[in-house]
C-alpha cells in the first residue's frame, strides 16, 4: 500500500515535469512547498502523529521535499535551454554587423601635433593661455601703443566688458613670463581671431604655435638656426629660408620669415609662414612691473620669440587652395588626410 505522501510526491513530480513555462513552474512550487503549500501542511500535521509513525512519515517528507526541489531545479534548467534555443534560432548571424565607422585627425591637428613634435625635440615645453583674454596682455604688455590699428574695433572681437579674442598667441608670452623667472622655453600652439574680411586666405579664426626663448646671451644667430631647423624638417633639407626685416612693436629687430621649396606646389615663389624677433626690452619691463620684481632684467636676459601661422603652413604642406575648406566640415575634404 502506498502512504498518501508518496502519492502526493508522484503527483508533485508528474506536474512538474509537465510545465510548459516558468509560469506554471512557479505556480507548482508554490502550492507543493510553499508556506501553505500540501507537502509542507503534512511537517505541521507530524506534531501529531504516534511515535511510531513520526520516522516513518519523517523519511517519505523528506524523500518527498528534496525530489521535489530536485525536479523543480531540473525543469527550470530545461525550460530556460529552450528559452535560449529559440532565441538563437530566430538569430540571423548571416547578417552583416553594424561598422565601425573610424575617424581621423583633422589636418590642422595634425600640422599643430607635427610642428609640436618638432620644437619638443629641441627642449621646447607646452605652454598655454586663454582664448579670451583681456587688453593688458593682448596689447599693453606687448609694448603695442593704444593708438595701434590692430587694437581698432574693426580687427579685434571686443566683448561688452572690454575682454576680447586674442588676436595671436604672443599673449601667452607675457602669461608664461608672469608665471615663472627666466629661463624659458616654450611654444604655445592655439586659436587666434580677428575681425578680417572671409576669404580664401582670411578666417575669423586662425592657429599658430607661439614661441619663447628667455636665456643669457640669446641671440638672433640663436633665433635662425631654431627657425630654419624647424622649416627645414617640415618641408625638407632644400627648402629656402628668408628673414626680412619687418615691425612688431613686442620685437627689436623684427623679421618675417619666407620659405620656398621646389617639393611644394607653389614652387620658386616665396611665401611668408612667420613673424619674429628678439624680444622688446620694453616687454620685460612690463613683466616686471606685474611681477613686482626683475626677474627679467633686460640686462641680464635676452630672448626670441616667434609666431607662426599653422593654417597657413597646413595650406603649403598639403596643397589646400582656401582656408574655408578647414572650417566647413566637408568629408570629401576631411577624409583625404585619413
Ligand atoms: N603675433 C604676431 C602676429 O600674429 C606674430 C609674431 C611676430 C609673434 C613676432 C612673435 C613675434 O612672437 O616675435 O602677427
Amino acid at each position: 500500500m502506498t502512504h498518501p505522501l508518496e502519492e502526493l510526491r508522484e503527483a508533485a513530480l508528474a506536474e512538474i515535469s509537465a510545465a510548459p513555462n516558468e509560469q506554471t513552474l512557479e505556480a507548482a512550487r508554490v502550492r507543493y512547498l510553499g508556506r501553505n503549500g500540501s507537502i509542507s501542511a503534512w511537517s505541521e500535521r507530524m506534531k501529531s502523529l504516534s511515535k511510531e509513525e513520526k520516522p516513518i512519515v519523517g523519511k517519505l517528507l523528506n524523500q518527498a521535499r528534496s525530489a521535489v526541489t530536485a525536479a523543480l531545479e531540473e525543469t527550470q534548467e530545461k525550460l530556460r535551454a529552450a528559452k535560449e534555443a529559440r532565441a538563437l534560432a530566430e538569430l540571423d548571424i548571416s547578417l552583416p554587423g553594424t561598422p565601425n565607422e573610424i575617424g581621423s585627425l583633422h589636418p590642422l591637428t595634425q600640422m599643430l601635433d607635427r610642428g609640436i613634435a618638432i620644437f619638443r625635440r629641441m627642449g621646447f615645453a607646452l605652454a598655454e593661455g586663454p582664448d579670451v583674454e583681456d587688453e593688458w596682455h593682448c596689447f599693453d604688455a606687448l609694448n603695442t601703443p593704444p593708438d595701434h590699428p590692430a587694437r581698432a574695433e574693426q580687427d579685434t572681437f571686443y566683448l561688452p566688458d572690454n575682454r576680447l579674442l586674442r588676436t595671436h598667441t604672443s599673449t601667452v608670452q607675457i602669461r608664461t613670463m608672469e608665471a615663472a623667472p627666466p629661463p624659458i622655453r616654450v611654444i604655445a600652439p592655439g586659436a587666434a581671431f580677428r575681425r578680417d574680411e572671409v576669404d580664401a586666405t582670411h578666417s575669423a579664426q586662425f592657429h599658430q604655435i607661439e614661441g619663447l626663448y628667455v636665456d643669457k646671451r640669446v641671440s638672433v644667430a640663436d633665433l635662425k638656426g631654431t627657425l630654419e631647423f624647424f622649416l627645414r624638417e617640415l618641408f625638407g633639407p632644400e627648402t629656402g629660408v628668408r628673414f626680412r626685416p619687418h615691425y612688431f612693436p613686442f620685437t627689436e629687430p623684427s623679421f618675417e620669415i619666407d620659405v620656398k621649396s621646389k617639393t611644394l606646389k607653389s614652387g620658386e615663389a616665396w611665401i611668408e609662414v612667420c613673424g619674429c624677433g628678439m624680444v622688446h626690452p620694453a616687454v620685460f619691463e612690463e613683466v616686471n612691473r606685474a611681477r613686482g620684481d626683475a626677474a627679467y632684467d633686460p640686462e641680464k636676459w635676452t630672448g626670441f620669440a616667434f609666431g607662426l601661422g599653422m593654417d597657413r603652413l597646413a595650406m603649403i604642406l598639403f596643397d589646400i587652395p582656401d582656408i574655408r575648406l578647414f572650417a566647413q566640415n566637408d568629408l570629401r575634404f576631411l577624409r583625404q588626410f585619413a
